[in-house]
């Protein structure tokens, strides 16, 4: 058990130390999601029942895990997929997952359910960034947000699709859980119990959606559930025609988030998107829904020479992100491998996490016999 940072070697190190410095409705919000979280759990286990067949004697002294992704080039080919409200896990939210990000030369995502503006962002850091749109049926404010986004020089505008309406998230409907949190007999005892998080919540930069206060109550300081936000904010008449309209209006690289069929996977191409992230949002939407590490074959199979694919879910090690990318994946993202790490200790987790995850990238290669992430093949996979 992690009581500190450098005791900190792995995700489940950071969850477990995050688990004791959150209050329980905030730590739920991330470690939960939908319905039973089924598909949560086989998100990660899709790896572990898939195996590395190992080259060796390649002479792999010195590798290159850099990767170029939606006109990108990383340094690593993992990077943090955009995730809301991060001011409620740490008092320097985006600002420490940013400069983390940009410490490790990989690319930051950031959510139109932001805590910290675009444009501080945009300021704060020069490695690349993501914006992730949400489209709202409030359509001056989808405005808004992408010429803030082009305004912070955000390099590449993603979609998200697959959150038309909440997921069925019962540890928040259990804890009550809203954005921000309302302050009832069962919040004020869990905060007591977490005084540290209390303190630095109450007494440092108040909670703000940055990209929304303006536009929507729910952007200030009026709680509610992200299912709520989800059904009563968003679009959810939106359809192919609107993602292509959306494209139409972004000069840079442009991804959907949250594609797991081969249908839509060749219907993006269609539209003309730069990429796409096979993903179903950690689990948190459609439960029973198929993991992406198992669904990536085949749609890598119908379109990979023909558009980006990014594998978003469950990774967890170095060998999650090298199983993707021999099934066809050009770079993964993942969001809780770092959310709990920004809960547990801020900046600093956030780069030991990222840290951890590079120096298991490295070892993974030099021992799977790769000395390029380019060399990484379908045939070093085998499925039981
Ligand atoms: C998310 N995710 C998410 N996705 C998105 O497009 N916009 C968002 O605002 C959020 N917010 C968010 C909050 C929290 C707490 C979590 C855990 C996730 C989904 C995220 O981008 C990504 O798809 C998943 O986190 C990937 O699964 P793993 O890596 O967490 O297993
Ligand atoms: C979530 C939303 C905000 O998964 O994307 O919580």
């Amino acid at each position: 058990m992690a009581h500190r940072l450098n005791q900190c070697h792995n995700v489940d190190d950071f969850r477990q130390l995050a688990k004791r410095r959150l209050p329980g409705p905030i730590f739920h919000y991330i470690d939960g999601a939908a319905d039973d979280e089924v598909t949560y759990r086989r998100n990660t286990h899709a790896f572990e029942v898939c195996d590395l067949v190992p080259n060796v004697l390649a002479g792999v002294e010195t590798v290159d895990m850099s990767v170029t992704v939606l006109g990108q080039r990383l340094d690593m080919p993992l990077f943090c997929s955009p995730t809301a409200l991060q001011r409620l896990f740490h008092h320097d939210g985006e600002r420490a997952v940013a400069r983390a990000a940009e410490k490790h030369g990989t690319l930051f995502g950031v959510s139109s359910l932001g805590t910290v503006s675009l444009a501080e962002i945009g300021a704060l850091i020069s490695t690349p960034k993501m914006f992730q749109f949400y489209f709202h049926k409030d359509r001056g404010l989808n405005q808004t947000m992408l010429e803030r986004a082009k305004a912070a020089k955000f390099d590449v505008l993603t979609l998200t699709v697959d959150t038309i309406t909440g997921g069925n998230r019962e540890r928040d409907l259990r804890t009550g859980f809203t954005s921000p949190p309302r302050l009832t007999p069962a919040s004020l005892l869990s905060f007591a119990l977490h005084p540290a998080w209390a303190l630095n919540y109450f007494l440092r930069d108040p909670f703000e959606l940055a990209e929304l206060k303006d536009h929507v109550r729910e952007g200030s300081n009026v709680s509610v559930s992200v299912g709520e936000y989800f059904s009563t904010m968003l679009d959810q008449s939106m359809d192919w025609s609107d993602a292509e309209a959306l494209r139409s209006r972004w000069d840079g690289p442009f991804c959907l988030k949250g594609i797991m069929s081969v249908a839509d996977a060749r219907k993006a191409v269609d539209i003309g998107a730069s990429a796409i992230m096979i993903s179903n949002h950690g689990g948190r939407q459609l439960d029973g829904g198929r993991s992406p590490f198992d669904q990536i074959s085949e749609i890598a199979d119908a379109v990979g020479d023909d558009i980006e694919i990014i594998l978003d879910g469950g990774v967890r090690r170095g060998t999650h992100v090298l199983k993707a990318i021999a099934a066809g994946a050009k770079a993964c993202s993942g969001g809780r491998m770092y959310l709990y790490a920004l809960a547990a200790a801020g900046q600093p987790g956030v780069e030991r996490a990222l840290g951890n995850m590079r120096t298991e990238i490295e070892r993974d290669m030099k021992l799977l016999g790769v000395s390029s992430i380019q060399n990484i093949n379908r045939d070093m996979l085998r499925y039981r």
